[in-house]
């Protein structure tokens, strides 16, 4: 699995609190964006269904599918999900056609960051859409905090990626993107105020699978990369933290296919 952040408990703990801090963004992206009634709905890179979960309770489409290539993330999200509509594949997303479709709606968030050609993966994924259907986008545009530790966690994740040849900070690359048969019929900035305890936690999270990662040992030391450890579990730990909140900015963009001429 060429995924630098993993799919163990802790990854999938670590998702958890994405899915609980970034819900109340990715729904009022869908309820912002005028979307059809949906026979299909798929949601590419589900990790353990949370996102899926949520398209299925606001969109409300015939049928719910979550795509993801861990069988470990797909095994949990079948256990969460017991409603009748929703179901699980697991399948590498950038590999079509999918086994289902085409679908109305395709919704991804926060993965083109791990993919290495983000541009012809988007393109890939129009091809599994209806006429009419729409491609929606969430993804990360910029992060910003005044806090020295956080800035150096950033700093690590995004060169760990770039080894990759992998942007982190996708969302300005995605919102330029421009299509064949498919026009964005939105195109927006949202912002997400993250406590300094839950960046901590989440950072803390991923340090767990990145510090056994080549691509971060190739640029960082054993003490180094204990030191973040230690500090973000320290900031987590504590009760009450003088450190300042931290600004997400995610990139909404709803891509529409053009209907058969
Ligand atoms: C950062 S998580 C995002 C999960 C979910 N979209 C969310 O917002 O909570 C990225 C997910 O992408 C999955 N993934 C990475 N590369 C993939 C690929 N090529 N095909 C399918 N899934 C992939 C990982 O297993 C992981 O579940």
């Amino acid at each position: 699995m060429n995924y630098i952040l993993g799919d163990n408990e802790t990854a999938a703990k670590r998702l958890k609190l994405v899915a609980d801090l970034f819900a109340p963004s990715t729904e009022s992206f869908l309820n912002d964006t005028a979307l059809p009634q949906s026979d299909l709905v798929l949601d590419l890179a589900c990790g353990p269904g949370h996102t899926t979960r949520l398209l299925a309770k606001v969109l409300n489409g015939t049928e719910t599918i979550g795509i993801d290539q861990s069988v470990n993330f797909i095994a949990e999200a079948e256990d969460a999900s017991s409603s009748d509509g929703l179901s699980f594949i697991c399948h590498d997303i950038t590999d079509t056609p999918f086994p289902v479709g085409p679908a109305d709606i395709i919704f991804t968030r926060y993965i083109l960051l791990h993919l290495e050609n983000p541009s012809g993966t988007v393109n890939k994924w129009l091809t599994q859409l209806k006429p009419g259907g729409f491609l929606l986008l969430e993804e990360l545009e910029q992060i910003d905090t005044d806090e020295t530790l956080f800035q150096k966690y950033l700093e690590l994740l995004e060169r760990s990626l770039e080894l990759q040849n992998k942007r982190m900070f996708i969302g300005p690359l995605v919102s330029t993107l421009s299509f064949a048969d498919a026009e964005p019929t939105s195109n927006r900035i949202k912002e997400a105020s993250i406590s300094a305890k839950d960046a901590a936690a989440m950072f803390f999270m991923n340090m767990q699978t990145l510090k056994n990662s080549e691509y971060v040992r190739a640029l960082y030391n054993n003490e180094e990369i204990e030191d973040f450890v230690v500090n973000l579990e320290q900031v987590m730990e504590v009760k009450e933290t003088s450190l300042k909140p931290v600004s997400w900015k995610l990139r909404q963009i709803a891509i529409r296919k053009e209907k058969k001429k």
